[in-house]
This record gives structure tokens, C-alpha cells and sequence, in this order.
């Protein structure tokens, strides 16, 4: 029932951003800033994060922003952070509350990137300028910083056709996408699907729930029933998380030794291409993000132009010419682990390498 009423009011919010989208589309993103008054340094950002099962966010996208917003204001400047956990009416409070609490400036990270429209027109409303974070919500946005979305869908496609080698088309590859709700999902899977069509055989397909990794994991044993076990030659896994969910039911099913993708280098990630489970994840420097949307986030809340810090322009299904930046990716394999997650101090050797891991790591050199 709640869904279906979520449904008809975006749809609605759809139909009025539309009319009032225009004032974007002439190319002036910094309006909000004209009506509020020139801050200093003693400016508060609220930060809104999609979820809390994949790791990035409180590990890496949060104290990173603090850490750029208090640098960038000598130390005055405080960020209120609110996460959603996959629940986009519980963000929608969160935004309204923010909005309450006056707040200088959101950094958002929508949940349901359409579904959010309202919320962000209602920040405009209210002279708060928004900066899109990692996911391009809907709605009035002012500016937005993510990677290259599609690349990172090309670069999993990529590294699993490099693994599956002349056996490509040997058997069937299961696709397990991200959630609908998420553009960016959409934009690894046209990634993905961009190099392997025509290379492999796509056997079943998923966009998964939530991104949630017991939901990956269902999936993945409905299409090994479906496909049959020995016939299963790799998984193209749109993130890390969900490539646990996946790799624990294709032991279940004693499959063993085929390639799976993944993304966001997370520990376990990470430990699990040590130990030759899982084939590749993503590297993304949320360091390189984190800074960008700070520095965003501050000059918006401060009356700046964001002329030196986004030179990019974006669109949305709402928004035309947003200001934007988007960051490079890198695959990451057990040949790079050290230059990249190691190199910028994302984890230690001795924490990647902890107990279990270390004869792993002593086999494939990494010390
Ligand atoms: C992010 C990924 C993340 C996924 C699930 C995507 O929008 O770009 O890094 O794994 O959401 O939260």
C-alpha cells in the first residue's frame, strides 16, 4: 500500500518539476545563493547517506567530508548527518528535518533518486542549495560529484571477460545488478552490458533489492537452480557487498574457482581477492569525492561560484547543465592491491592480511 502511494506522489512531484525546471535550464545553478546572506566559516552542512550495510559510507564517505568541511571553514564549519538505511520516506523526514534545523547547504545521497525530487525542491524553497552526492538525485540540484558510472560497469564487464578468456561463451554468466532506485546502478549495468553482449551468455539477470547482500545471495541460488550448477562459469557482481552474498551461495552449491566482480574495495572484498574468490572489485577514491563535494557543499553555503571546482556539466531526467565532477576509477586485482587501497591508506598490509589471510597473502606476494 505505502509503495504504491509513494509511486503516485512521485509521479505528481515528476509533473511539477518538469514546469518548474526552467530557471535551471537557463544555466543559472547558483540562484539560492543570491537571496541567502554571505556566510563565513561558522556554517553547517547537513550530510545525508543512502545506507550503512556497505561500508564506504561510515568508513570512508563520512569522516572524509567532515575532515574536508572543517578544513576548508578554520575548523568552524559542522556537518549533521543523518542515514537513511535503504529507507527513502525515513530520508525524506531527514531532508524535512534538516530543513527545520536550517542548515546551509545538504549533501545528499538519495536512497530513491526520484522519489527525493520533493525533498529537494522543498531545500530550494528554502534557499538551501544541494550538492548530489555519488548518486544523481532528481529535482533542483545545484551540484553534483560522483565517478564515472558508466566506466565502472565497463571496467567489471571487462575484467570478467579477461578472466573467462577464450571460454567465454564455455557456459553461462549470471548478472546481478544493483537497485532500481539507484541510477547509478543503471549506469554500471549499461556499462557492463556495453562489453559483454555478444561475448557471453547471460543465463539469468537481476536488479537486486535494496543492493542487499542476503538479497544477492537468493538470487543467486534461484539462478543456480535455474541454470545448473556445472554450468555456471562467473558472476558479474555490481558491488562488493553483494559479491559476498553471492560467493557464500556458490559454496554452498560447491562451485568453486569461477570469476566474480565486484566494486567499492571493501575489506572483506578485498581479503576475498587474496584469497582468489573473488576476481576484482572497483577502486574508487572517495578521498578524491569526499573532497570535491566538501569543497562543493562550502562555496555553495558561502554564496561562491563553483566556476574553479566543477568545470563539467551533468543532466538529469529534471536538471539540465548541473555543475559537475566525476572521478576515475581503477580495477582493482590481486596484481594492484598495494598501489592502490594500501598506497592511499585505505587499509594496512597487517589488517588486510590478518590471521587466516596471511598464508593467502604469502602466496599471491603481497607483503
Ligand atoms: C555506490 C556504490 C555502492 C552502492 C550500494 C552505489 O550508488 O556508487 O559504491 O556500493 O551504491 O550502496
Amino acid at each position: 500500500m505505502r509503495r504504491a502511494a509513494v509511486a503516485v506522489a512521485t509521479t505528481a512531484m515528476a509533473v511539477s518539476l518538469a514546469a518548474c525546471g526552467s530557471a535551471k535550464e537557463s544555466g543559472d545553478n547558483n540562484d539560492s545563493s543570491d537571496s541567502a546572506a554571505k556566510k563565513g566559516d561558522a556554517i553547517k552542512v547537513g550530510l545525508l547517506l543512502p545506507e550503512n550495510q556497505t561500508a564506504r559510507y561510515e568508513k570512508f564517505d563520512k569522516p572524509l567530508i567532515e575532515k574536508k568541511v572543517k578544513e576548508l571553514t578554520n575548523g568552524k564549519g559542522e556537518v549533521v548527518y543523518a542515514n537513511a538505511k535503504q529507507d527513502a520516506t525515513l530520508q525524506a523526514q531527514q531532508v524535512d528535518t534538516m530543513i527545520t534545523n536550517k542548515v546551509d547547504v545538504l549533501i545528499v545521497d538519495a536512497v530513491d533518486s526520484k522519489a527525493i525530487a520533493g525533498s529537494i525542491t522543498k531545500a530550494e524553497q528554502a534557499d538551501i542549495p544541494v550538492v548530489a552526492y555519488d548518486r544523481l538525485a532528481e529535482g533542483p540540484i545545484d551540484a553534483y560529484t560522483s565517478f564515472d558510472n558508466v566506466t565502472v560497469g565497463k571496467t567489471q564487464g571487462e575484467a570478467l571477460l579477461k578472466a573467462l578468456g577464450d571460454k567465454a561463451k564455455d557456459g553461462q554468466i549470471v548478472m546481478m545488478n544493483g537497485s532500481s532506485t539507484d541510477p547509478n546502478a543503471a549506469q554500471f549495468k549499461e556499462g557492463a552490458h556495453s562489453v559483454l553482449d555478444g561475448k557471453v551468455n547471460v543465463g539469468r539477470e537481476y536488479d537486486t533489492k535494496e543492493w542487499k547482500p542476503e538479497n544477492a545471495n537468493a538470487n543467486m541460488q534461484a539462478a543456480i537452480s535455474a541454470i545448473g550448477k556445472d554450468k555456471i562459469i562467473g558472476v558479474y557482481s555490481a558491488n562488493d557487498g553483494m559479491a559476498g552474498g553471492i560467493i557464500t551461495a556458490l559454496k554452498r552449491a560447491g562451485i568453486a574457482n569461477i570469476p566474480v566482480t565486484g566494486q567499492d574495495a571493501e575489506l572483506a572484498g578485498v581479503q576475498r581477492i587474496v584469497t582468489g574468490e573473488q576476481y576484482m572489485s572497483v577502486y574508487k577514491s572517495y578521498p578524491q569525492e569526499a573532497a570535491v563535494a566538501g569543497e562543493m557543499a562550502v562555496a555553495l553555503a558561502q554564496g561562491k561560484s563553483l566556476d574553479s571546482i566543477a568545470k563539467d556539466k551533468a543532466d538529469s531526467a529534471t536538471t539540465k547543465g548541473i555543475p559537475s565532477v566525476l572521478v576515475p576509477v581503477v580495477s582493482l586485482t590481486k596484481d594492484n592491491i598495494k598501489e592502490t587501497v594500501i598506497k592511499e591508506g585505505f587499509y594496512t598490509l597487517d589488517e588486510i592480511c590478518a590471521g587466516n589471510y596471511k598464508a593467502a597473502c604469502d602466496k599471491i606476494g603481497l607483503k
